[in-house]
């Protein structure tokens, strides 16, 4: 039995059953934060506006107005102004309250003392990524594409499981026989054995390229055996890059909190072949079916843990998931020494069966 949660934390509020606070999250596609809109978006227990100033910058404020709490991203952007829809009270996209129209000319009262929370907002790869706190300076780096891309693809799916057991499902290759049976991924039901290397980066592990031997069906529109190498690092991100040659794709999958026992399943795809655009209406619904299986089978699962937490985790099939706990331990014990996070993880050769 590995060092999987323990099953008293969750009455004891440990902080190793919440997602981590301070570092940062997908939000979605940038091109969903149109200019002169604004969007609800949740993260943890916080609800954000986000919205897009005229000069294409994103700004992220909490979406709740001081006045009586209403939701602003209800309301409307006027010239580079949050304007609030129950009273009309307006914020700059730093969170300073600009005016509050019903004050009469001689009212004193000052609204320059009002201000919104403002969060983090990044914008890497065509994605838009928001810290969940005050990001830490040495907070897992935001994931970017190391090529030209021409096209991308994003899904996302709501999960209602935790954070942990969604992210556990990127470093699970156990699942992938049972959950994903599906044509164009796996041909054959039968179980190989595996041996593949891991070596520690920074904020997790990765699992250093190999030929993919038996290419599945995605794989083989790349017209030859590719090189694939699969990242893991904190909070729960999952980087697979895939190489042919100069043909490239990138596979990346995060998970975001939206709130307890409700997660964010998001997955961008990547390629450098402008031919591959041209499949795009074909792979949405096929990466929506990959994606709702897993969402379907973590909702069950996450039934059981709630019924009891515990989890055994045996065998190397189950080591990346025992690394995933050990790595967020060790995250959140450098915070509270105050010390820079070192990863406790040294290189290992792993075989399983899948
Ligand atoms: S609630 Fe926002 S202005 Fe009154
Ligand atoms: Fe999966």
């Amino acid at each position: 039995m590995g060092p999987g949660p323990d099953p008293q934390d969750s009455m004891t509020g440990d902080p190793i059953r919440r997602p981590l606070d301070d570092v940062w999250y997908c939000v979605g596609e940038s091109r969903r934060f149109r200019e002169g809109r604004l969007c609800a978006v949740t993260l943890g227990e916080e609800a954000i506006v986000v919205g897009r100033a005229a000069g294409g910058g994103l700004f992220a404020l909490r979406d709740r107005c001081p006045h009586r709490g209403m939701a602003l991203s209800a309301g409307r952007l006027v010239e580079g102004r949050l304007v609030c829809p129950f009273h009309g009270w307006e914020f700059r996209p730093d969170g300073q309250c600009a005016a509050i129209p019903a004050l009469a000319a001689r009212d004193e009262s000052d609204f320059r003392t009002v201000r919104l929370p403002r969060f983090s907002v990044r914008e890497v790869s065509g994605l838009v990524w928001i810290a969940a706190g005050e990001p830490r300076p040495d907070a897992p780096p935001i994931p970017e594409v190391e090529f030209p891309y021409a096209g991308m693809l994003v899904e996302t799916l709501e999960v209602e499981a935790s954070f942990d057991l969604v992210a556990l499902s990127f470093v699970d290759p156990a699942h992938v026989a049972y959950v994903h049976d599906l044509w164009w991924w796996r041909t054959s039901k039968t179980l190989r054995e595996k041996e593949k290397h891991f070596a520690p980066s920074p904020f997790g592990f990765t699992m250093t390229s190999h030929r993919a031997k038996s290419a599945s069906a995605v794989y083989r529109l790349l017209g030859a055996v590719p090189e694939v190498e699969i990242e893991f690092r904190l909070p729960g991100v999952r980087l697979e890059r895939i190489r042919a040659g100069e043909k490239r794709m990138a596979n990346y999958t995060f998970a975001t909190p939206l709130g307890p026992g409700r997660t964010a399943l998001v997955n961008a795809m990547y390629w450098n072949l402008p031919l591959l655009n041209l499949l795009r209406p074909l792979a949405r619904p096929l990466m929506r079916q990959f994606l709702g299986q897993d969402r379907d089978v973590l909702q069950v699962a996450q039934k059981g843990l709630d019924r009891k937490p515990a989890m055994v985790l045996i065998g190397e099939s189950d080591v990346q998931s025992q690394w995933y706990f050990s790595l967020k331990r060790e995250f959140l014990r450098a915070r509270e020494a105050g010390a820079a996070f070192a990863n406790p993880l040294a290189p290992r050769l792993l075989r399983w069966r899948s």
